[in-house]
């Protein structure tokens, strides 16, 4: 995949049980917690429409029916805004799929790890490069963060992975790569949540990936990793040696939503930019903070 394609496949990978918001994500995905008025999926999914995608698969597991609800049609709500005549709210309702973009259900029967997730899509999304986006990871920026991944990838073909640093003492939480910054940032190395001590440099892959479907056949010969799990990580590092893989570091923040602070970080944020909360809600913060 050294020349560039349009990339048409986004898959989501949502089967994790998300036990860092329990009680709230009990019987509820974590992926429908809101920001503001939006579930975290439907930021994801919009980001990936606005990149090009055109085929939406979620990996899904138990509990996560709410999901499928989200994107699906709801004629009886739709006809309840129509006779109330909430006509902007129905656009908003009706909007949230547009017509030409199809979701794609795969359930994830056993829990083996992102690595093993991403297998799971590969009936859906065939021999094609592909994005994968993990809405935990929430980027607020001018251009959205796939966006400007799928450009990188029409610059110079091969797959892009978002980077950002992060402290050192944070690398056993995140994969890690080391790059050949003469080669276009091109990845040499990449290791899934090394100590500190053993972190080939603090540039973290954060939740946007642009595969070749090349990394398919590596997923399935992949072993446990980190954690006991299947790692995309790992399959990625087998990849490297045959397909350019570029580290991308993106133009915007990130909020990690999958801790309580990153959480109330993106919410605080989102809500300072929402039309219908900004004013007041600087207000009342500016409030707070005087006190
Ligand atoms: C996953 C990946 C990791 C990546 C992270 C980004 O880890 O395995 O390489 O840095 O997402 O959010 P997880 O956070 O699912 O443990």
């Amino acid at each position: 995949m050294t020349l560039s394609q349009k990339i048409r496949a986004a898959v989501f990978p949502v089967a994790g049980r998300g036990t860092r918001f329990l009680p709230a994500t009990k019987a509820s995905p974590k992926e429908m917690l809101p920001i503001v008025d939006k579930p975290l999926i439907q930021y994801a999914v919009e980001e990936a429409i606005d990149a090009g995608a055109t085929k939406l698969v979620f990996v899904t597991g138990s509990s996560k029916r709410a999901i499928e609800d989200h994107f699906d049609s709801d004629p009886e709500l739709e006809s309840a805004l129509l006779e109330a005549g909430k006509h902007d709210l129905l656009q908003t309702i009706k909007g949230i799929v547009p017509d030409g973009v199809a979701c794609i259900y795969i359930r994830q029967g056993v829990p083996l790890g992102l690595g093993h997730a991403v297998l799971c899509a590969r009936p859906a999304v065939g021999d094609e490069p592909f994005f994968v986006h993990l809405a935990d990871d929430l980027i607020a920026g001018d251009v959205p963060c796939l966006t400007q991944m799928a450009k990188e990838h029409d610059r110079h073909g091969g797959g892009v992975i978002a980077v950002e640093p992060v402290p050192t003492e944070e690398t056993s939480s995140y994969g890690i790569v080391a790059v050949d910054e003469a080669d276009k940032d091109r990845i040499v190395r990449i290791v899934e949540k090394p100590a500190p001590e053993d972190a080939p440099s603090n540039l973290a892959v954060v939740g946007r990936y642009l595969l070749p479907g090349a990394i398919f056949d590596k997923l399935e010969t992949t072993g446990r990793g980190a954690g006991g799990e299947i790692q995309l990580t790992d399959a990625i590092a087998d990849l490297l040696d045959e397909t350019p893989i570029y580290a991308y570091a993106f133009n915007g923040e990130r909020f990690d939503c999958g801790s309580k602070l990153g959480y109330l970080k993106a919410t605080v944020a989102h809500g300072l930019e929402h039309a219908d909360t900004g004013e007041a809600f600087r207000k009342y913060l500016s409030e707070v903070i005087a006190d």
